[in-house]
C-alpha cells in the first residue's frame, strides 16, 4: 500500500477548531495528538500545516541529525523583528559566529565568577523576606534572577526597575497568547490595537535599558569579561567594533532567552517542594549537613546531589520550552514521511518527558529516580530540558549554578506554602511557566543558624 503523503492527524472540516483547541489547553491539546495518533502527527493551524513529534528519536532528527533543514522560527513577524538579529534569532553560519562570540562569558570556567553574585543576591532576597508574609513567589523570582543576570551578564544592577523590565519581558513573549486567536494576524498589522501599544511599549523599554547598560559601561571605561564585555571587545574581520544596534540584538537575545527560562524554573521549584514536604525535608537534612547555616559557594553546587536531582526533575515535569518550534526549509524526508517546506514543526519536550513509555509514574514528582543506574539506562535523547544540536541551550551552565546556589540560600532559610484554596497551573505560552501570581507563605526556617 502507498504511503500517506501526511502524517496522521485531525483534518478537520472547520480550520479555526483546532486554533480554538490549542488556545484553550495546548498540552492537553498536544497530549491528544499523541494519544490518537502517535509520536509523529500533523495538523492545521490556520492555512499552516503543522507538524508534532514527540519520539526522541525524531526529536533528535529534527534537532540535530537533520538541523540544516530546520530553521529557527518566532511564529509572529512582530516579535522576530523585536528580537533584531541576535544569536537568539539566527541559524546557520551566521548563528555559529555569534554562539562562538558569547560563548567565553559563559564557559564553565568563567561561571565560578559569577557565583559570588548569584549568592549575595539571593541573600539580599532572603534578608527582605518576613515571617509569616505571603509574597508572590513568581514575582520574587522575576527580581531575583533579573538582579542576578544583569549583575553578572551586565555589569550593572538595574535595582529598581527589575520589576518593570521583567513584566516588559513577559509582555514580549505573551504575544503569542492573543496570536493563538483567530485574530492573530489583525495584532501583527494593526498597531494601534491595545496589545499592540502594549508590546511596543515593552520593546521601547527593554531598549531604553539596554542602550543604557552599553552606555554606563562605555563611559566607565571598565573592561571585564562578562557577556557585554565580550561583545564591547569583538571586532569583525576588518577590526570593526559592533554598532550599538548589533550589540542591543546579542543583549537581548541573552536578557530573553536567559531570564523567563531560570526565572520559571525557580518559581517551579517553590511550588514543587510547597506540594513535597518529604522533599523538602530531605533537602533541608541535605544543607543542614553540607552547609550549617553558611552561605553557599561554587565547589558546594557539586555537593548536593538531592538538590541536584531536585532540579532535574522539576525540569522534567515542566520543562521551559515545552516545544521546541521550527521552519521546515527544504523538502527532507524524516521517518517515512517527507515534510513540506514552509511548514512548522514542534518538537515535542514535555511529552517525551511525561512519555510513561521511558519513565516510571510520568506524571509524579519523584526526584529520588535520578540515580546514575537510572540516568545509563535512560534512553539517549529522552531528556531534553535544554535542547540539543547547533541551538542548544549556551548558558545551560550557567542556569544550573544560579538556581542550585539560589535555592540552596534561600532554602536553608525559608520555607514557602502555596496559600490554601489556591491551586498552581501551567500557563504555556512561549515558555512553560507557573500561572502568575503563585501567593505563598513564608515561615523563618527554626533550624536555620
Ligand atoms: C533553566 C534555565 C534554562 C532553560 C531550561 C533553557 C532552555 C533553552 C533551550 C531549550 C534552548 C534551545 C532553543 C532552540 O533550540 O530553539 C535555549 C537556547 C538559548 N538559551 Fe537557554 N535555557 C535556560 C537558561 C539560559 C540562560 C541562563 C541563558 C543565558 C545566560 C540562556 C541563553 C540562551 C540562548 C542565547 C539561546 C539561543 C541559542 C541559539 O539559538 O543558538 N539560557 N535555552
Amino acid at each position: 500500500m502507498a504511503q500517506p503523503s501526511l502524517p496522521p492527524g485531525p483534518r478537520s472540516l472547520l480550520p479555526l477548531r483546532e486554533i480554538r483547541a490549542i488556545r484553550r489547553d495546548v498540552l492537553g491539546f498536544l497530549d491528544s495528538l499523541k494519544r490518537n495518533y502517535g509520536d509523529f502527527s500533523c495538523f492545521r493551524m490556520g492555512p499552516k500545516l503543522v507538524y508534532f513529534v514527540s519520539h526522541p528519536d525524531l526529536i533528535h532528527d529534527v534537532l540535530v541529525t537533520h538541523h540544516r533543514s530546520f530553521g529557527k522560527t518566532w511564529m509572529l513577524q512582530t516579535v522576530s523583528e523585536a528580537l533584531g538579529n541576535g544569536m537568539i534569532n539566527s541559524r546557520g553560519e551566521a548563528n555559529r559566529r555569534k554562539r562562538e562570540l558569547v560563548m567565553p562569558a559563559l564557559v564553565k570556567p568563567r561561571i565560578p565568577e559569577y557565583a559570588e553574585t548569584m549568592v549575595r543576591v539571593a541573600e539580599r532576597t532572603a534578608r527582605t523576606w518576613q515571617d509569616g508574609a505571603t509574597v508572590d513567589m513568581a514575582q520574587e523570582m522575576v527580581r531575583l534572577t533579573m538582579a542576578i543576570g544583569t549583575e553578572t551578564l551586565f555589569g550593572a544592577d538595574i535595582g529598581e526597575q527589575a520589576d518593570e523590565v521583567g513584566s516588559a519581558i513577559t509582555e514580549i513573549f505573551d504575544v503569542y497568547a492573543r496570536a493563538r486567536s483567530p485574530f492573530g494576524e489583525i495584532f501583527e498589522r494593526v498597531r494601534f490595537l491595545p496589545a499592540r501599544r502594549r508590546f511596543d511599549r515593552a520593546k521601547e523599554l527593554l531598549d531604553t535599558t539596554i542602550y543604557d547598560l552599553i552606555d554606563r559601561r562605555r563611559r566607565s571605561g571598565e573592561e571585564r569579561d562578562d557577556v557585554l564585555g565580550v561583545l564591547l571587545a569583538a571586532r569583525d574581520e576588518e577590526g570593526r567594533a559592533m554598532t550599538d544596534r548589533q550589540l542591543r540584538d546579542e543583549a537581548i537575545a541573552m536578557f530573553l532567552a536567559g531570564h523567563e527560562t531560570t526565572t520559571n524554573l525557580l518559581a517551579w521549584l517553590w511550588c514543587l517542594l510547597s506540594q513535597h514536604p518529604e522533599a523538602e525535608a530531605e533537602l533541608h537534612d541535605e544543607l543542614d549537613s553540607v552547609l550549617g547555616g553558611r552561605l553557599p559557594e561554587m565547589a558546594d553546587v557539586e555537593r548536593l546531589p538531592f538538590l541536584r536531582k531536585v532540579i532535574y526533575e522539576a525540569l522534567r515535569l515542566y520543562p521551559l520550552s515545552y516545544v521546541i518550534p521550527r521552519e521546515v526549509l527544504d523538502a527532507c524526508q524524516l521517518g517515512p514521511f517527507t515534510l513540506r517546506p514552509g511548514s512548522l514543526i514542534l518538537a515535542g519536550i514535555y511529552s517525551m518527558h511525561r512519555d510513561p513509555r521511558y519513565w516510571d509514574e510520568p506524571d509524579r514528582f519523584v526526584p529520588y529516580r535520578w540515580t546514575p543506574e537510572m540516568k545509563k539506562q535512560l534512553h539517549r535523547h529522552v531528556y531534553r530540558p535544554f535542547g540539543a544540536g547547533p541551538h542548544t541551550c549556551p548558558g545551560e551552565h550557567f542556569a544550573w549554578v544560579e538556581s542550585t546556589l539560589a535555592m540552596a540560600v534561600l532554602i536553608q532559610r525559608w520555607k514557602a506554602r502555596v496559600v490554601p484554596g489556591h491551586t498552581v497551573t501551567g500557563n504555556p505560552i512561549v515558555f512553560l511557566r507557573p500561572r502568575a501570581p503563585v501567593p505563598m507563605t513564608l515561615t523563618r526556617r527554626q533550624s536555620a543558624r
